[in-house]
């Protein structure tokens, strides 16, 4: 830990975290050397470092709801074994059946849980589900029961994709990949595509924590690193919905260039 500190120092991230910060207009930056994309290893880093901000706002009884993705699953792999029993839940902010079972938010919930000796809940809906279905959804118990924890959150952690590789991923249809492409969506995050100016250009139909129920959370905290995600991070800061972002120096030099 003494030696990651020194080298951060000597690279001067802490300048560089108090610059963003500012650029972005949000609370705090925590900069990993480094660039995910370069190096799988960065990315354990940046789950790390999550993870290490995590242990000081975390509290005994905290709703930490998180999304699904490879950088939000080293969040969870990087958190240490802090509590053997605590009143903590866990809970997916969204459902993700479709992509690969170890990324889904639903696992990682379920790992983060343990690590702080909590429990979790399960929400198995996929992700490309319409409208009115999910409106009937909301109405089962056991969805209702999700739903509603997760309303309480105090803690979310969410990944950020780029738009196009997001839309891909999941598969969506073309006429929607056309819109997103039309209206110049540059993010992804939580169901949301973001354009440049952090507006919403479309929602996912399965968003069960709305942007609206952002408001009542407490902390935000986005992790999301990577030269080529630079664009989708500024987007997503500037919708004004991160309040702490943890992400590594790749995506950091790249920002600086675009704000
Ligand atoms: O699908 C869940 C999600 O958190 C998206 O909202 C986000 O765009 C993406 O994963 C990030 O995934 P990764 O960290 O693997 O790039």
């Amino acid at each position: 830990e003494n030696l990651k500190d020194f080298i951060h120092e000597l690279k001067g991230l802490n300048n560089i975290e108090s610059l963003l910060k500012d650029k972005l207009g949000i609370e705090k930056v925590i900069v990993v050397p480094g660039d995910v994309e370069q190096d799988p290893m960065i990315k354990k880093e940046l789950g790390k470092s999550a993870a290490n901000y995590l242990k000081t706002i975390i509290n005994y009884d905290s709703i930490i709801a998180l999304t699904g993705g490879s950088t939000v699953l080293e969040v969870a792999n990087g958190m240490p074994q802090l509590y053997s029993k605590s009143n903590i839940v866990v809970v997916p902010a969204r459902g993700g059946l479709g992509r690969e079972v170890e990324k889904q938010a639903n696992t990682i919930a379920s790992i983060l849980a343990k690590k702080l000796g909590g429990t979790y809940k399960m929400l198995h809906v996929p992700d490309n589900l319409g409208k009115e279905t999910v409106k009937s959804l909301i109405k089962e118990p056991d969805i209702k029961d999700v739903v509603e924890t997760l309303k309480k959150a105090d803690i979310l952690i969410f990944g950020i994709g780029r738009a196009d590789v997001m839309a891909e991923r999941r598969n969506l249809p073309q006429d929607i990949r056309d819109f997103l492409e039309k209206n110049n969506a540059t993010a992804e995050a939580l169901g949301y595509y973001f354009d440049k100016e952090g507006k919403v250009v479309y929602a996912t139909p399965s968003i069960f924590l709305t942007l609206e129920d952002l408001k009542f959370v407490k902390n935000l905290i986005a992790v999301s690193g990577g030269k080529g995600k630079a664009e989708a991070i500024v987007s997503t800061c500037r919708s004004g919905n991160v309040q702490v972002l943890v992400t590594d120096e790749g995506a950091s030099f790249e920002i600086l260039k675009i704000v």
